[in-house]
């Protein structure tokens, strides 16, 4: 029996990197998966890849940071596959530069897309499990959120902020049979971490007990685990996904 067979989920910012990484693994552990992205083509793209890995997939475009997009995004969700069981608020941007050259748009924006974003993927996927009485909702914070990182005065706010909303959740939705749980994930190889310099790259790989990036499927195997039952009892957790980075 595959862990999530016969599950709803919806995975937001699913067109690449590790969140396509994570709708591919719920799906293969049984997941029938929404594929939400700000990028609808690609969104698109995505589940039809996601489809010929054998997987049930749909896509919506949806912008995280409007609650109407998230409302329909989970309207759309449970009416295509049923129930929603799994959530995972994974869209994300980055917009780095020291605070004294960070323009106020992009502190604003970095933290509507995963600060809002979560909080709108939270609140209305936890409507839409409270009807049945069970549901898991896991976060990607980032290590930044636990650290701090230079450049990142943002991102790290916002993921830092992530924290704090999934312990609050998590409180306020234990009654209802819901889990909330965050990941905060390091050094991980996707498009985003490409994009650095290659001086960046071999500071941050220094720092790293196992001296290696991490890649995407190590972290979408830690949601599936929080997604599933193997978690029962698991909730307002942060779960590092680093090598042992900032242990
Ligand atoms: P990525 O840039 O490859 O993918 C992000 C996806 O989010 C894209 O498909 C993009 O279109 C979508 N997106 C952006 N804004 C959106 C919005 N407003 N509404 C809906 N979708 C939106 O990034 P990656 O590396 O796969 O990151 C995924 C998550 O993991 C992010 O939350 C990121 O902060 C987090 N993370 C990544 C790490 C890494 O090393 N790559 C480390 C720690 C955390």
């Amino acid at each position: 029996m595959r862990m999530l067979e016969g599950r709803g989920a919806v995975v937001t910012g699913a067109a690449q990197g590790i969140g396509w990484e994570i709708a591919r693994v719920l799906g293969d552990a049984g997941a029938s998966v929404l594929v939400g992205d700000i990028n609808g083509d690609a969104a698109k793209d995505a589940a039809a890849r996601l489809r010929e890995h054998g997987v049930a997939a749909d896509a919506l475009r949806c912008d995280v940071t409007d609650p109407g997009d998230v409302e329909a995004l989970i309207a759309h969700g449970t009416e295509v596959f049923g129930p929603l069981d799994v959530m995972v608020n994974n869209a994300g941007i980055t917009r780095d530069a020291t605070m004294r050259k960070m323009p106020i748009e992009d502190f604003r924006t970095v933290l509507d897309v995963h600060l809002t974003g979560a909080w709108n993927g939270t609140r209305y996927a936890a409507e839409a499990m409270r009807a049945h009485g069970r549901g898991s909702i896991v976060n990607i914070s980032s290590i930044s959120g636990k650290v701090g990182n230079f450049g990142q005065t943002n991102y790290s706010a916002a993921k830092a902020g992530m924290v704090g909303l999934t312990k609050a959740s998590a409180k306020e939705l234990a009654k209802a049979g819901i889990r909330v749980n965050a990941v905060q994930p390091g050094l991980i190889r996707t498009a985003m971490t490409e994009a650095m310099p290659a001086h960046a790259w071999e500071a941050k790989m220094a720092e790293i007990p196992m001296g290696r990036a991490g890649e995407p499927v190590e972290v979408a195997n830690v949601v599936l685990f929080l997604a599933s039952d193997l978690a029962g009892y698991l909730t307002g957790a942060v779960l590092e996904v680093t090598g042992g980075r900032y242990m």
